[in-house]
């Protein structure tokens, strides 16, 4: 279904572990993988399928394993390594900057003590391959043009682990910090906001972009699968990438939008991010060869045409649009 998204199963030697797997970049890590016929298992905290839903279809989801368990459990962790016999995980659980705000130690748990608990099962289980999701928010911790998040400070701990982890017990991972994610299943977090006004464009709702200013757009294709490709062989050391799809603004976004969808009413108010949102993929790129990649004109009609169908499917509401 994603052709741009190249992935090669013969690459792979066993199963690989989504965590996080109901949610935006698990949900197509998961269709990415199903559809290239490569053995995925799902961890997530609950049975909630309605982002992965969005992009499979039911009889490909329920082929998928999907262990219910919360990250940072020590014991369900390793049960879902264990039994899903994983040779990989791609590790997505976290909780995003809003709600590590409103509960700190429930961020901490999640994002610091649910990424220590991959590494002990990578190092129990004998797992060589890993990704795992760091932020651009990192950048708060050591750049002062970045605004300092809790967040951003538990990604840091998570990159910081990975070199450990590294350095003493040989176990290494590549540790991408995406930008602005936008696609089908991004519905929650401060930057969703470009995603929701894509959706209230094909539901014909008026809808205002909190921010204005650069943003990046990275498609969530487009992402999973560099987090896919991340762990198609096995690595040596703990590296750390940025990763930022297309540069660009909210307002040259929001014409984009509207050449797709000319009725649209999106307007845009409040301050710009306070990300850096111009980060060169150049790095990532030549570290992890061809993930593919998507132009934002294609990613916002891709995007745009298929809330169209999932709202006339009832699949989707664009009611009490945030
Ligand atoms: N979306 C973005 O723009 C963006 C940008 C930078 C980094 N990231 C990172 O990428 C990863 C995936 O992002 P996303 O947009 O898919 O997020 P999301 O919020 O859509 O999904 C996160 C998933 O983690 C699960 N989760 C939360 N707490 C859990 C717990 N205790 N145990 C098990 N699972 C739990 C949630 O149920 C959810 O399905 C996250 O680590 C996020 O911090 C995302």
């Amino acid at each position: 279904m994603f052709r741009q998204f190249k992935i090669n199963p013969k690459d792979f030697n066993g199963p690989v572990l989504v965590t996080g797997a109901g949610g935006c970049i698990g949900s197509w890590a998961l269709t990415l993988l199903s559809d290239a016929g490569i053995p995925v298992a799902a961890m997530d905290l609950t049975e909630d399928k309605r982002r992965p839903k969005l992009l499979m279809a039911d009889s490909e989801l329920a082929q998928v394993p999907w262990f219910t368990g919360d990250i940072a459990d020590t014991a369900a962790v390793n049960e879902a390594v264990e039994k899903s016999g994983a040779k990989a995980i791609i590790h997505l659980a976290a909780l995003q900057v809003p709600f590590c705000k409103a509960d700190p130690i429930a961020g901490a748990k999640v994002n610091v003590v649910g990424t220590i608990n991959i590494f002990e099962a990578a190092r129990k289980f004998g797992i060589k391959r890993i990704a795992y999701a760091s932020s651009i928010a990192a950048h708060g911790v050591f750049d002062p043009k970045t605004m300092a998040t809790l967040y951003g400070a538990y990604k840091f701990a998570n990159e910081q682990t990975s070199r450990v982890y590294a350095q003493d017990w040989k176990i290494s991972s590549v540790g991408l910090r995406p930008g602005v994610v936008y696609g089908i299943g991004r519905d929650q977090g401060m930057t969703s906001k470009t995603t929701v006004a894509i959706l209230a464009a094909a539901a014909g709702k008026p809808y205002t972009i909190p921010f204005r200013g650069p943003v990046s757009w990275l498609h969530a294709g487009e992402v999973a699968s560099a987090f896919i490709q991340a762990v198609a062989r096995d690595r040596s050391g703990a590296e750390v990438f940025d990763i930022n799809g297309v540069a660009s603004t909210v307002e040259q976004s929001v014409d984009l939008i509207r050449k797709i969808s000319p009725e649209a009413k999106i307007d845009i108010s409040g301050d710009a991010l306070p990300f850096p949102m111009a980060l060169s993929d150049q790095p990532v790129r030549a570290f992890l060869g061809d993930y593919g990649s998507i132009t934002i004109e294609e990613g916002i009609r891709q995007t745009h045409d298929m809330f169209t169908t999932l709202l006339s499917k009832g699949l989707i509401s664009a009611d009490n649009l945030a």
